[in-house]
């Protein structure tokens, strides 16, 4: 296959098997659904790696697209404290427009309105438009990269966790530009390819993230399009994710910081094919260590409750090919999910109270991302004897 940046040739790195949509829950446990093969290959020119099937975008982010950003704190805090950084440092005023990409219920604008003339919101799901509107947010209900998106232009363009999700990552870059005021920063969040590859994170890998992005890949697409990456930022979000500020090339660009010489290097190794060759194998290891831990279980009767019906949580369970044999429920917090069924598994979605009543031996955390958040807010699993578990990188217990 060709690559969907730069036309080059990619090699298959890992197969996931069949899979459904992982945002698409079923309202019942015998729905029908779509499953899609989920690939994921890496291109030899540009390094950049990506999934080998576009499922089509409109039946993935659809009206009902179950994730509200405003549901973890932790994910609140980390806004608050952009939103105070970035005011300072490119001294947005009454005179700014800062526009978001995807911005969801509007939760990482918020700390920015009543400080500058104007934010936005360009966020095609309606859904969760809705709840950003209710919070003041107003929506423009496009799909950045297409023509009406473009209407707009910023001195702070943020598209947190947004580009890895669309098939067509140079109309993206190409909407970057035309958003951006002559001497605006974009700033694009996404989970750094080199920790998927390091940190095996091969859950985050479903049809919903096209691309995985790194900077070796983005800065040749971005040079394309007439944009710089002149800094960079590691963040700790989503299990290690790379913040990179963008810059029009048609006008004078702030000078490069050594961040990014420095993230250049650490990504050498993304550029060895046998790199990915080790990823894979360590998946497939992964998953025989739980497979070897769901089969010794006490009798095999000591219930394993899932939590956090997170769309990495799907990839895992259905590469592991679990069902509610396996693991009988899982809890979360999410009123939308509540009772829904998981796509793939077909494992129901349960409140935290029941899973809190069926008192299991163990809690398999699939969001591995909220451990340190979930295990400090139930701590009750504790007074029964029961443990956390999670799978990625390695089986933990604890
Ligand atoms: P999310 O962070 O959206 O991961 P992904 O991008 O893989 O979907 O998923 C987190 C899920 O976990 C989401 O459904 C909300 C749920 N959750 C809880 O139920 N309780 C919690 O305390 C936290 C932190 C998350
Ligand atoms: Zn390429």
């Amino acid at each position: 296959m060709k690559c969907r940046s730069c036309c080059g040739d990619c090699q298959e790195v890992l197969g996931l098997g069949e899979q459904p949509a992982s945002n698409a829950l079923l309202k019942s446990a015998d729905e029908h659904e779509e499953t899609y093969p989920l690939r994921v290959a890496v291109c030899t020119t540009c390094w950049l790696l990506q999934t080998t099937f576009d499922v089509d975008e409109k039946r993935l982010f659809s009206d009902e697209y179950p994730y509200f950003s405003g549901q973890s704190k932790q994910w609140v805090s980390h806004c608050n404290e952009f939103a105070e950084a970035a005011i300072k440092r490119f001294g947005l005023n009454d005179q700014s427009c800062v526009i978001e990409v995807g911005g969801n219920d509007g939760t990482s604008l918020l700390p920015f309105k009543g400080r500058v003339a104007g934010v936005w919101n360009i966020e095609p799901s309606k859904s969760v438009a809705a709840a950003s509107e209710a919070a003041g947010i107003p929506v423009k209900p496009y799909f950045f990269g297409t023509p009406q998106g473009q209407q707009i232009q910023a001195d702070l363009l943020i598209a947190n966790n947004v580009m890895a999700h669309t098939p067509n990552i140079n109309a993206f870059a190409e909407a970057i530009h035309a958003t951006l005021k002559p001497g605006g920063t974009a700033t694009i969040e996404f989970p750094w390819a080199l920790n998927l590859i390091e940190g095996v994170q091969f859950d985050t890998i479903y049809h919903e993230h096209y691309s995985y992005l790194s900077l070796r890949a983005l800065e040749p697409l971005f040079a394309r399009h007439r944009l710089k990456i002149y800094d960079v930022q590691e963040l700790p979000t989503h299990g290690g994710s790379l913040r990179v500020f963008a810059h029009r090339t048609d006008v004078a660009c702030p000078r490069v910081t050594s961040a990014v010489f420095e993230a250049r290097r650490r990504e050498i190794p993304l550029t060895v094919p046998e790199t990915y060759e080790r990823f894979a194998r360590r998946a497939r290891g992964i998953r025989e260590q739980f497979w070897d831990f769901l089969g010794g279980r006490y009798q095999g009767t000591e219930i394993v409750a899932g939590y956090g019906a997170a769309a990495k949580g799907n990839t895992f369970l259905n590469f592991c090919q679990l069902n509610r044999q396996d693991i009988p429920f899982v809890a979360d917090t999410t009123p939308a999910k509540i009772f829904k069924f998981l796509p793939g598994s077909r494992i129901q979605i349960v409140s935290e109270k029941m899973l809190i009543e069926e008192r299991p031996k163990y809690v398999l955390i699939l969001p591995w991302n909220w451990r340190d958040e979930i295990v400090e807010k139930l701590g009750v699993i504790r007074s029964w004897g029961g443990r956390f578990v999670t799978a990625i990188p390695e089986l933990k217990i604890t």
